[in-house]
């Protein structure tokens, strides 16, 4: 096997009480790559298509990951990448997260898998980090390892798998305006109140046991966040009223979808889902902001091969 085909799965971060830590995989939205061994030694950029992204190695997220992969490697051969965007970059979905995986993934489906999930996670941290300007992973391990991932630790990178509870779905609407990463980590505070932060854990682990035990009372008692929800609201036009629309229509929990300016709900069943999703789109469809809107049941598999 000389050249594989990949989707790459779009992943919703933090998850309201889980900053930088917690993080879930979509399975409707992702991007479709190529990989494909060469006898050029190196990685090489072949094709983009979907949005304006660069084709210099050392500049594309999927190219710094895959570098740091191939930087451990001592061989004969090289790699080409090609990238079918779909995952718009700056959506707050793990859209960079969805490049950086999706090369080193496929380089080690081409060489028969010498490097685990963690390991694979490492290099692609590389890549994410050019475009988050940090080095975090609670977009990579969903994408990787599919389902709720937690990072424990970043050095050295731990990752725990949690469970996903079966009729869990997110409802995410993305208004398309932009929202930086860099910028929305900028104007969070250095320093946080001790009772904030009791709030927080509390409901991190509440959450936590929530998705283990598939208790759906529990997970919408604790999907909030008080720490970093007040200030990248702000961000985001209508998100009070998205949220208020949401949980009236019955939602488990809503919240801002990784950095923004996505905000995501989980709901229980895909019927409570599409209710959901139309609340949120009153919101969106009365004003002159474009959005686009999708329902996902989680994604336990993660990354995977598409047949040819
Ligand atoms: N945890 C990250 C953040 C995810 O919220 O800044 C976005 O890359």
């Amino acid at each position: 096997m000389n050249e594989i085909r990949i989707f790459s799965p779009a992943t919703v971060a933090n998850v309201s009480c889980g900053f930088d830590v917690l993080g879930f995989c979509l399975n409707t939205v992702g991007d479709e790559m190529v990989i494909r061994k060469t006898n050029k030694k190196g990685i090489h950029i072949t094709k983009i298509e979907g949005f304006d992204l660069p084709y210099e190695t050392e500049l594309n997220v999927a190219g710094v990951s895959a570098l740091a992969m191939y930087k451990t490697l001592e061989v004969e051969f090289g790699f080409e990448i090609e990238i079918y965007k779909k995952v718009k970059p700056g959506s707050g979905i793990g859209s960079s997260a969805a490049s950086a995986v999706g090369s080193v993934f496929g380089m080690n489906e081409l060489m028969g898998r010498p490097f685990n999930k963690t390991q694979l996670t490492e290099f692609a941290i590389k890549g994410e980090a050019i475009a988050s300007k940090c080095e975090h992973a609670d977009n990579l391990a969903p994408a990787i390892f599919g389902g709720f991932t937690l990072v424990k630790s970043i050095a050295p990178l731990e990752i725990l798998e949690i469970p996903s509870p079966e009729d869990l779905y997110a409802t995410i609407i993305h208004p398309q305006i932009e929202v930086k990463t860099s910028e929305a980590r900028a104007i969070l505070p250095k320093e946080v109140p001790l009772n904030d932060a009791i709030m927080q854990w509390a409901n991190f682990g509440s959450l936590i046991h929530a998705l283990h035990t598939s208790n759906y009372d529990l997970i919408k008692n604790s999907l909030h966040d008080v720490i970093v929800e007040p200030y990248r609201s702000q961000l985001i036009p209508y998100f009070n009223e998205v949220k208020n629309e949401a949980l009236i229509a019955g939602s488990l929990g809503c919240g801002i979808s990784g950095s923004g300016p996505s905000i995501f709900t989980l709901n229980k069943g895909i019927e409570m889902a599409k209710n959901v999703k139309v609340a949120m789109e009153n919101i969106y469809s009365k004003t002159n902001i474009k959005y686009d809107i999708i329902v996902s049941k989680i994604n336990k598999e993660g990354i995977k091969i598409l047949k040819p």
